[in-house]
């Protein structure tokens, strides 16, 4: 059988790691797919460096648009990033009847419900597998391992730039800013490291698991985005000294009114595995009621592991794509007709437990009027820890854990207890998960 045709758009990173581990492993994957998948046309604005990456031999051009109206190419890799000229591209591929792998999180999490409903339209497949936790398999999980399984919730650590800087915090008891900067000495961190701190990054791929998990379309408009940055050294210190880890989850949970779907610091018991994941690791955390919890972990970004990614879609879609359209494996799991208006809950009817810390006055009564409020929201106190106020200091750290309780109900006892003499500044709150 003659060679499947890609057009590689954006030979950067990880268009650099797909072209090197399909020429590596080429006799395998062509033994695996059924066929050779041959990279017929690359699109780089930098051509002398993608010249110099893939050969004299592979076609190279300095238009994306030449690949996706290029009637012999069948398959085209978008690698290019953003919303722009990547969904321009994406779409007019589609619309050309190619079938596309992308990694990009961003335009499918935005865009997705267009892209795919064009997709469907044309016949045509769109992979993503990198979009998500670079090499990890956890869209074949979700969409195909995990098939029998009534998805309970999901958990990730899906942003490695934020799971570095906490771990750092942590190991070196370091303040957010000091260890950015160090992410971006070291190539962690881009130089606009906002989608990343900002917890944008990992609410993409939180919203496309969520969508895959439960038969529901892409929205991450409806997400809550909560990033790291104003988490501080010292609620790391308490935190552990409680037992327990911050990490950046993102969470999509089915509760009994609709879909919880978010992204923020997240206490997580320091004796789970996926708190031991540090540095710049991803680890993914599946509940499902046949199967119970499902641990996927490895590198969620670099070179040849988003590669890897890459050309397991490749493969995916160069066995399918003689099969009949309405047989191949749902881009988002569930048949495209048979999608759940099941809602995405605003953050306020979130059920989850939290971690309180409360500047307060040392001063007689102060934690019985804090306690009181709690009782009067009816959230109840999984435990506490006072601090000794320091040397010459009048006022110490309060920190209290609560048991399960609704987002909204927290709210209003965060308002009294600010407004309380008593009590300085903002409360901070940082939101819990036992996982179990
Ligand atoms: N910026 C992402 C991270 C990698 O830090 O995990 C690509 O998704």
């Amino acid at each position: 059988m003659k060679p499947i045709k890609v057009g590689l758009m954006g030979i950067g990173t990880v268009g650099t790691g797909t072209y090197t581990v399909l020429l590596r492993n080429q006799e395998e994957i062509r033994r695996r797919a059924g066929r050779a998948i041959e990279i017929a046309m690359v699109a780089d604005l930098d051509n002398d460096r993608a010249r110099a990456i893939v050969g004299p031999d592979i076609e190279v051009v300095s238009d994306a648009f030449q690949i996706v109206d290029n009637p012999d190419i069948d398959i085209v890799i978008e690698l290019i990033g953003g919303y722009g000229v990547a969904r321009e591209l994406v779409m007019k591929a589609i619309t050309h009847g190619k079938h596309v792998v992308t990694a990009n999180k961003a335009l499918l999490a935005t865009y997705g419900t267009e892209i795919f409903r064009a997709a469907q339209e044309h016949g045509v497949m769109v992979a993503f597998e990198a979009a998500v936790a670079g090499g990890i398999p956890i869209i074949k999980a979700l969409r195909e391992g995990l098939t029998a399984n009534r998805i309970q919730w999901i958990a990730g650590i899906i942003n490695g730039t934020t799971n570095f800087i906490l771990s750092e915090m942590r190991d070196k008891g370091l303040d957010f800013d000091v260890v950015l900067k160090e992410a971006q000495r070291l190539g962690y961190a881009e130089a606009d490291p906002t989608f990343d701190i900002e917890g944008v990054d990992a609410a993409h791929k939180a919203t496309l698991m969520s969508a895959i998990a439960f038969g529901i379309p892409v929205q991450f408009d409806k997400a809550h985005v909560e990033g790291i940055t104003k988490l501080q050294a010292s609620d790391i210190r308490y935190a552990e000294q409680l037992g327990y880890r911050i990490k950046l989850l993102g969470i999509a949970r089915r509760a009994e009114q609709g879909i919880e779907l978010r992204v923020h610091p997240t206490l997580i018991p320091a004796n789970r595995l996926i708190a031991n994941v540090e540095g710049a690791m991803n680890a993914v955390l599946v509940q499902g009621d046949a199967v119970g919890a499902t641990l996927y972990y490895g590198k969620g970004a670099g070179s040849e592991p988003t590669a890897s990614a890459v050309i397991a879609d490749l493969v995916d879609i160069t066995r399918l794509a003689t099969a009949d359209p309405e047989h191949r494996v749902p881009y988002l799991a569930f048949q495209p007709d048979e999608m759940s208006d099941t809602p995405i809950l605003p953050m306020t009817d979130v059920t989850t437990s939290y971690y309180l810390r409360i500047r307060v006055a040392d001063k007689l009564g102060v934690v019985a009027d804090i306690t009181r409020i709690l009782a009067d929201s009816a959230i109840s106190i999984d435990a506490m820890l006072q601090k000794e106020p320091g040397e010459g200091e009048t006022q110490t750290d309060v920190i209290i854990l609560t048991h399960a309780t609704k987002e909204k109900h927290v709210n209003k006892a965060i308002a009294a207890i600010e407004a309380l003499s008593t009590v300085a500044g903002e409360v901070t709150r940082i939101r819990l998960e036992s996982l179990s």
